[in-house]
């Protein structure tokens, strides 16, 4: 991409990824960043109107309806968001030639396989909010826009609603928590989601002609279950924050129902990534290690004295 002339539409902007994204694309161009009260993606007049007034060279959707379980009983309004406005995007993408970056999700996949998955395996989504998700990756794929669908997966960030943040809480409140173990997934630090996004197009030779659009799998590297993650999460938060560790029970997901259904295997395989534009993705580990190292920093910045 020339960078000193792009013009970046940014939607989500107060979102995990939206908020690394404000950051990360700065050296890509000029960015307009949109929070859900600037831009209501349930408005399709209003996503036209700002796609053709601001005129940008790149499009990239980090907002989403994400709350998977309340997705059940709300489904108009996560298909709206989900599913047709990315579409509507990519029409205003493919109107005025710019590029559409958007995000998806490893809840497109109803987990039965045993492998991690690649990106040309079938979907079946097992919830509302991975059959929305997975409605506006067929939109945009329809719409001929160029375009990166990047299908991530367990989003954490120091801060925001997430498991990490959830577990950090609960930790303090209780004694004890019951965490599910039998579903495995790669948890994935969602300022490293924004720094892949901008190596991928960083290495962008010919926006108009770049035969590497499509589909991609972009997540930490390795698997672990979220009663593992819990158990990497207070062992390094002992370490950097001295937070005690409340005693962690395995459970089955049977044993802890929620409305919507979860796959088991998460798994994304993101060797496509590697391949096309030679991006290795950081082991989950290690991501969890920077962003608790961040959240360290900016309690003892919150909180001087203590
Ligand atoms: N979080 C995960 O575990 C996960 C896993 C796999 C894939 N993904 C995908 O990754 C992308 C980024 O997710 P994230 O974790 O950054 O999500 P997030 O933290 O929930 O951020 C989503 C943002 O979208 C905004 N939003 C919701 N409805 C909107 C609307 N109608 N119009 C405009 N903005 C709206 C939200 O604003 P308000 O909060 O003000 O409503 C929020 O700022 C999404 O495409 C998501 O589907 C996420």
């Amino acid at each position: 991409m020339d960078h000193k002339t792009s013009r970046i539409l940014l939607t989500g902007s107060n979102g995990q990824v939206g908020r690394e994204l404000q950051h990360a694309l700065q050296p890509l161009g000029k960015v307009l960043a949109l929070n859900h009260s600037m831009l209501d993606l349930a408005n399709p007049e209003a996503i036209r109107h700002t796609v053709r007034e601001f005129k940008p060279d790149l499009i990239v959707n980090a907002a989403a309806y994400t709350a998977v379980d309340r997705a059940e009983s709300a489904q108009e309004l996560a298909m709206v968001v989900n599913g047709v406005a990315p579409g509507v995007l990519a029409e205003e993408a493919k109107r005025s030639n710019a590029v559409l970056v958007h995000y998806s999700t490893d809840y497109v996949f109803d987990g039965s396989k045993t492998t991690a998955y690649i990106e040309t395996d079938v979907t079946h989504p097992l919830n509302v909010y991975g059959a929305t998700k997975l409605a506006g990756e067929q939109a945009i794929k329809a719409s001929g826009a160029a375009h990166y669908i990047l299908r991530t997966s367990w989003v954490y960030a120091a801060e925001g609603a997430n498991f990490l943040n959830t577990m950090l809480r609960l930790g303090r409140e209780r004694p004890e928590l019951r965490i599910v173990d039998d579903q495995v997934g790669a948890p994935t630090w969602a300022r490293a989601i924004a720094q892949m996004t901008v190596q991928m197009l960083s290495r962008q030779q010919n926006p108009a002609a770049d035969s590497r659009y499509g589909l991609y799998h972009l997540t930490a590297t390795g698997a672990v279950s979220w009663f593992g993650f819990a158990q990497a999460i207070f062992a390094a938060a002992e370490q950097t924050m001295g937070i005690p560790a409340p005693r962690l029970i395995p459970i089955t997901t049977s044993e802890y129902p929620l409305p919507a259904r979860r796959p088991a295997n998460s798994r994304l395989d993101c060797s496509r990534l590697g391949s096309a534009f030679g991006i290795q993705p950081a082991a989950w580990e290690k991501m969890l290690a920077a962003c608790l190292q961040e959240k360290a920093s900016l309690q003892a910045t919150a909180h001087p004295q203590d």
